[in-house]
């Protein structure tokens, strides 16, 4: 029996646990501030939802899916993205027919390619990501890229290279695409395997060969930019135009086609190299896409949308001294100063979680040294100690763990002495009493 990790999967646990979860509060606290609205969509989805055409040229659609047969014998698939899933969503639960546009969702959990693993790349990893429905216009776009930026910096990412592109209208990519296929067909013979089949499906993904000798290749091939119609070209000055008076630095880079066949118009990626060198690849990336949500079904709505990977950000903000402070210590340790303080002990930490306090009993009949260890090593404020005096005095003795001062506390002053310790005083005994429990005039 093999009880390993499968390949290309990992635990996020304990403190990495509480990064992801500050990395992924900040993200939806950004998007909610945009007014995108949570979508939670299944991970498991009918198989030809990304197999929509089967002459898909995209690695993800053709290489990567775990794809299985259920048990009824129906195609399935874990979902490789998320943007798919957002269009589908739309589609069946009919979120169009109000004409209410734009339809913003974001949505956060794992995706599965079955890619080779190293630094950075999984087979089960995290996306976050927005998707901006239905209004056909470079703001909508824009305000994708300001929102994905701002979180990175938010981050602490700075030094940041948004690098952009644009693949232009259906007119502009099938001229393009003719261009490419004159320029390569003489080379076949030099390409790899995989651009040979490329050339046929869709030559555009040449440009992203990461093969040294067809990167070679794709030097002297015509650029994108020569081939856009006069419209894309007007869009795409507008678009840029746009991230000037938002001061978003940008690069515009021609090889920048994205893994998937839905674009249209900009297509972006987030590049960032920590100081020590760490390459994860992008942390992020998106783009426009004109028919997605018709191809599963929906009206003609164009949308725009981009995907973080967290496990890449979180691991460049490690190798950057960047992760943020964690405030994760206990706010109290109770401890019992021998067997029979254990219940009184255990007691007082649950009334002090429910004045909303992080506390911890001891539970044990431990030594001082190694409770106060624990209280330490926990990163306590204050340890709550109750020996057999305390319990006949009804008391406690609270002891500030950095001054080691000591106080000796009744139990029915307690609440009102903690709270002063965080400074949530309750003036309950002055008559005009604001707190928690008083202010609705509880007393
Ligand atoms: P994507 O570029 O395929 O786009 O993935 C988005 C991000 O997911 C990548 O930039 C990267 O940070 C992360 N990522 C991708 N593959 C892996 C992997 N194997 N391991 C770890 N992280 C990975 C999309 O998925 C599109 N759905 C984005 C989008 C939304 N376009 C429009 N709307």
């Amino acid at each position: 029996m093999n009880f390993q990790l499968v390949k290309g999967t990992h635990d996020i646990i304990n403190k990495e646990a509480r990064y992801y979860q500050q990395i992924e509060s900040l993200f939806i606290s950004l998007a909610e501030l945009y007014g995108y609205n949570e979508f939670r969509t299944p991970i498991i989805e009918y198989t030809e939802l990304f197999k929509r055409d089967k002459n898909d040229s995209s690695d993800m659609v053709r290489k990567q899916m775990y794809e299985f047969n259920d048990l009824g014998g129906r195609s399935l698939t874990l979902r490789p993205e998320g943007t798919a899933s957002v269009a589908r969503a739309i589609v069946n639960n009919k979120l169009y027919v109000e004409n209410d546009f734009p339809i913003k969702a974001y949505y956060i959990g794992p995706v599965f390619r079955y890619e080779r693993p190293k630094a950075g790349t999984y087979r089960q990893f995290l996306q976050f990501g927005i998707e901006n429905i239905g209004i056909d216009n470079p703001y909508s776009d824009v305000e994708t890229i300001i929102l994905s930026f701002r979180a990175l910096k938010m981050l602490g990412f700075n030094n940041l290279k948004l690098k952009i592109n644009c693949l232009g209208d259906q007119e502009s990519r099938d001229n393009y695409k003719k261009a490419l296929v004159k320029h390569f067909t003489p080379l076949i013979d030099k390409m790899c395997p995989d651009c040979k089949e490329r050339l046929k499906l869709n030559p555009l993904r040449i440009i992203d060969c990461k093969v040294p000798a067809d990167q070679e290749l794709v030097k002297h091939a015509p650029k994108m930019g020569e081939y856009l119609s006069k419209a894309s070209k007007d869009r795409f000055a507008k678009t840029i135009q746009l991230l000037k008076d938002v001061g978003i630095p940008y690069e515009i880079d021609e090889g920048i086609v994205r893994g998937l066949d839905y674009y249209s118009h900009i297509v972006y990626e987030y590049e960032y190299i920590s100081k020590s060198g760490l390459n994860v690849g992008a942390l992020g990336g998106g783009g426009h896409y004109d028919n997605l949500v018709k191809e599963i079904g929906g009206p003609q709505l164009a949308g725009v949308g981009f995907a973080f990977g967290i496990e890449r950000i979180y691991s460049l903000l490690k190798d950057e001294g960047l992760l943020p402070k964690l405030n994760d210590g206990f706010d109290f340790m109770v401890m019992p100063v021998g067997e029979k303080c254990i219940s009184r002990a255990f007691i007082v930490a649950d009334f002090l979680r429910m004045l909303g306090y992080k506390a911890e009993a001891i539970i044990e009949n431990k030594s001082f040294k190694s409770m106060f260890h624990k209280a330490e090593k926990r990163g306590t404020a204050y340890a709550v100690l109750i020996g057999e005096n305390e319990l006949k005095n009804n008391e406690v003795i609270v002891k500030d763990m950095k001054t080691q001062k000591q106080t000796n506390v009744k139990n029915k002053d307690l609440k009102e002495y903690v709270n002063s310790l965080f400074g949530h005083d309750c003036h309950c005994h002055d008559g005009e009493c604001h707190c928690e429990e008083h202010k609705h005039g509880k007393k």
